[in-house]
């Protein structure tokens, strides 16, 4: 079964995201006549030759250190070797990496081309992929370079995510949970009766999960894509985050530090009165459920100290996202010697 949900950008694009069994489908997607050029990582490539090789395409590097604008003059200078002009399509097949990078070069190069995303890892299908926020990383400070800019389409195939590692796939859940605290505490509990192998092996559960967590970012997304209030709620989690990424010099996958992010979050939640001891054990217990870290050797003095060099600190402090209920969190602003006295 194929799911179609809508993300109508600022600009009045519209971006449709499919999820299901939709790969086979992409043809369908792609614009008629037009040349495709494809980046990709060499993992991806490997996997599916076939597909990939029957359109022009460029590889890519892995990981973090490979989302920078060395990247993108390099996939650039390709681009225009190849003679692509803007009446060619770009297609980025991968994870974050891939689509963060793949968007904000085909937003970039001759003034923009139209561009879309197969979304590979569960992570991208649930969250890099949607919503428009391309970019690259700078000088050690994530996604400092970037631009708010709707792909054409999504296809977030579930088949795909069975070659995908298992490590991956549970930080792929960290965001599911993420977005189920922040809107749908329906999903939060259908979560709770299920684990990381019950659904990787049910591709019509799975597709269902995947499409209300994509619900949830798509509604967000559309009453705020340029992040200038609610969009900051889809930060749950992601504060501490940043700075566990960084203090542990990227060791730790990105949903594993947004796991342990939201529970150091809960805690302060707990602590302020906001939320139930009885809420906090819960997501404790669902984050381990899909065996997900909830803790951290990095002392919290380390933590709050990197928090300090976030790039979006507002002057003496920072936006937190505080659950406070059972499906919802509020934005709150607090001053870093605020947060140092919650942590004392
Ligand atoms: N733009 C946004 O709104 C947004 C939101 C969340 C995260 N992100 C970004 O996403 C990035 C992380 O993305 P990610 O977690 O998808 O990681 P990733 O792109 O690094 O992919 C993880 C690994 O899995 C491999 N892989 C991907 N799909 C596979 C498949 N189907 N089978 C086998 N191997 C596969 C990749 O080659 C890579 O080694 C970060 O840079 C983060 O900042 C962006
Ligand atoms: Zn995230």
């Amino acid at each position: 079964m194929k799911r179609v949900i809508e993300v109508i950008g600022g600009d009045g694009n519209l971006s449709k995201i499919a999820v299901g069994d939709v790969l086979s489908t992409l043809s369908e997607w792609l614009p008629e006549g037009k040349r495709v050029i494809i980046i990709t990582d060499a993992n991806i490539h490997r996997n599916y030759q076939t597909l990939i090789d029957q359109y022009e395409n460029i590889i890519i590097g892995f990981g973090e250190t490979n989302k920078t604008l060395q990247t993108v003059e390099k996939v650039c200078s390709k681009l225009i070797e190849l003679n692509v002009d803007r009446s060619c399509f770009i297609l980025g097949i991968g994870g974050g990496i891939v689509t963060d990078v793949t968007g904000f070069i085909a937003s970039i190069y001759m003034r923009g081309l139209k561009f879309g995303f197969v979304a590979t890892t569960l992570l991208s299908q649930v969250d890099a992929s949607i919503g428009g926020k391309n970019g690259v990383n700078l000088d050690g400070y994530k996604n400092m370079i970037g631009v708010f800019n709707q792909p054409e389409f999504v296809l977030c195939d579930t088949a795909i995510l069975k070659t995908l590692p298992n490590r991956e796939f549970k930080a792929g859940m960290a965001e599911i949970i993420k977005a189920a605290m922040i809107s749908d505490h329906d999903l939060f509990e259908k979560l709770e009766n299920l684990d990381a192998t019950t659904l990787k092996n049910n591709p019509e559960l799975l597709a269902e999960i995947i499409t209300a967590a994509i619900e949830i970012k798509a509604k967000i997304v559309m009453a705020d894509e340029t992040e200038q209030g609610v969009r900051k709620k889809l930060n749950l989690g992601h504060t501490f985050a940043h700075a566990i990424e960084k203090c542990s010099h990227n060791s730790s996958l990105h949903g594993e530090a947004v796991s342990i992010g939201v529970v150091i979050i809960s805690d302060l939640a707990l602590r302020m009165g906001h939320i139930t001891e009885e809420y906090r054990e819960r997501v404790v217990n669902l984050l381990t459920k899909f065996e997900l870290p909830t803790t951290t050797d990095i002392k919290t003095h380390k933590l709050l100290k990197a928090l300090r060099s976030d790039k979006k600190r507002e002057a003496n402090g920072i936006s937190i996202i505080l659950p406070v209920g059972y499906g919802s969190c509020n934005i709150v602003h607090m001053s870093f010697d605020e947060l140092n006295l919650h942590f004392v």
